[in-house]
């Protein structure tokens, strides 16, 4: 692959750009403390604004390496950022990532992350040349499923109770994928 990092990237109403510490105040407001949001991730709301500074401090001091992907999506129409979306598990040798995203429940179910999504995976297969892309989701968690059919990627298999809820119970993870090949065909 050729790594680029995080940069900036545009589509009709979204900005995807690195994060900045000035964007604490509304990482905290609109999505670190949403717990409709953080219901189905591996992290819990934010209990203060330092917690949200020191969350994106980390991410800032990672943007050296040009292997770190992790944009904050900035919605024009509302002139504030909404959410994020990344890319983690990144191997070179298979040129394959995976992809992670969350927003503010205000701003859902209105296509956003889709396009998000559309936007992440149109960079790594047309500037970073990745191979594979995939993304997994806890199987009760339907809207994240759904934001990947709608960007054609393909049900691959379920890992059976392969996350932990915070009650302690066990879930099914379901995991997508999309090839270069699929996504040079639907262009
Ligand atoms: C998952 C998430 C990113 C979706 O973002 P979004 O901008 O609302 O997604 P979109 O509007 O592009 O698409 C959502 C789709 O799910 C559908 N949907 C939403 N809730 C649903 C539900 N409970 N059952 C069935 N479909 C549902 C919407 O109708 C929409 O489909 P449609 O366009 O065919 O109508 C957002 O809900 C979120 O941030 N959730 C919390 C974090 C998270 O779970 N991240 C994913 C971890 S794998």
């Amino acid at each position: 692959m050729e790594h680029k990092g995080t940069v900036r990237l545009e589509s009709e109403r979204l900005i995807l750009r690195r994060f900045e510490m000035t964007d604490t105040d509304a990482m905290f407001a609109n999505w670190a403390t949403d717990e409709k949001t953080t219901k189905y991730l591996r992290w819990n709301p934010h209990e203060s604004k330092m917690v949200t500074a020191e969350y994106i401090s980390g991410i800032i001091s990672l943007y050296l390496n040009p292997m770190t992907y992790n944009w904050i999506i900035y919605f024009k129409d509302e002139d504030t950022v909404i959410g994020s979306i990344d890319f983690h598990a990144i191997s070179d040798r298979d040129e394959r990532l995976e992809l992670g995203f969350c927003m503010g429940s205000r701003w859902w179910n209105r296509g956003l992350m889709t396009e998000a999504v559309r936007t992440a995976i149109n960079f790594a297969f047309g500037e970073l040349k990745a191979h594979k892309i995939g993304a997994s989701y806890q199987e009760e968690n339907v809207a994240s499923g759904k934001v990947m059919m709608k960007n054609k990627m393909i049900y691959e298999g379920r890992l059976r109770e392969h996350y932990r809820r915070n009650d302690g119970t066990f879930s099914d993870v379901l995991y997508y994928g999309i090839m270069r090949q699929e996504w040079e065909k639907r262009r």
